[in-house]
């Protein structure tokens, strides 16, 4: 079954157990920022090795992580007003990220990604890969102050966070492939999302084959 999100937002009546304390992500890696780019490709076929922990945390961590202390994040947001919602879907279940506290709220114990594979007509890299990032936006937080051109923006901020989440995938060994061929409609059905967080980017990543 698949929790309402309504709850989400007031922050309140949060169960514990569905409470997920992801570990502190790292700062320091191996790889060059320069050999980073060099070596990032997309990677549609994985292994079945699962993400530990660790990796899911930095992957997140990379998308939208909180880096700044006054709620400044990993990508760049025009006036700093973050449309962007993170999901994750594994064979394990479904979970929403919260920035701020680095902590993921399973919403669903069920594993999902076939129904994704469906909404994203038919890619197996969506169905295959350990873990499907599910980058959504809510655009009325930009369009309240941007008006039409909250559009644009909210398009250019999901391509800062996905390149940030493919390019730490990269530099951790990992691989991932941004999916933006899918139905809208069906993403948000399968996975229960709220009317206004309006999918934008499906990015799988795991260990390449
Ligand atoms: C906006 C966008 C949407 C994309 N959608 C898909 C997709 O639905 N399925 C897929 O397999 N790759 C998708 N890609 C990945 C491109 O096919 C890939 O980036 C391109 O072939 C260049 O290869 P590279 O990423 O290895 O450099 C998408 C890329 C972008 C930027």
């Amino acid at each position: 079954m698949i929790i309402s999100l309504g709850w989400l937002d007031t922050g309140s009546a949060m169960d514990q157990d569905k409470v997920i304390q992801l570990p502190k992500p790292v700062h320091t890696g191996k790889m060059s920022l320069e050999e980073t780019i060099l070596r990032r490709a997309s990677v549609r076929d994985f292994t079945s090795k699962p993400l530990t922990p660790p990796e899911i945390s930095q992957l997140l961590w990379a998308a939208q992580g909180m880096t700044r202390k006054w709620g400044g994040r990993a990508a760049p947001s025009a006036g700093a007003l973050y449309p962007l919602e993170i999901y994750l879907v594994t064979a394990d279940g479904f979970f929403h990220y919260l920035p701020a506290r680095h902590q993921l709220i399973r919403l669903s114990d069920q594993n999902l990604l076939k129904d994704l594979c469906h909404a994203a007509l038919g890619q197996a890299c969506t169905r295959e890969a350990p873990a499907v990032i599910v980058m959504t936006a809510v655009h009325e937080r930009t369009s309240g102050k941007y008006g039409q051109r909250a559009e644009r923006y909210i398009a250019m901020e999901a391509g800062h966070a996905a390149q940030n989440i493919l390019l730490q995938a990269t530099a951790l060994g990992l691989g991932g492939v941004p999916v933006g061929a899918f139905s809208d409609e069906r993403v948000q059905k399968a996975l229960g999302l709220p009317g206004d967080h309006r999918p934008l980017y499906l990015i799988p990543a795991g260990h390449p084959r």
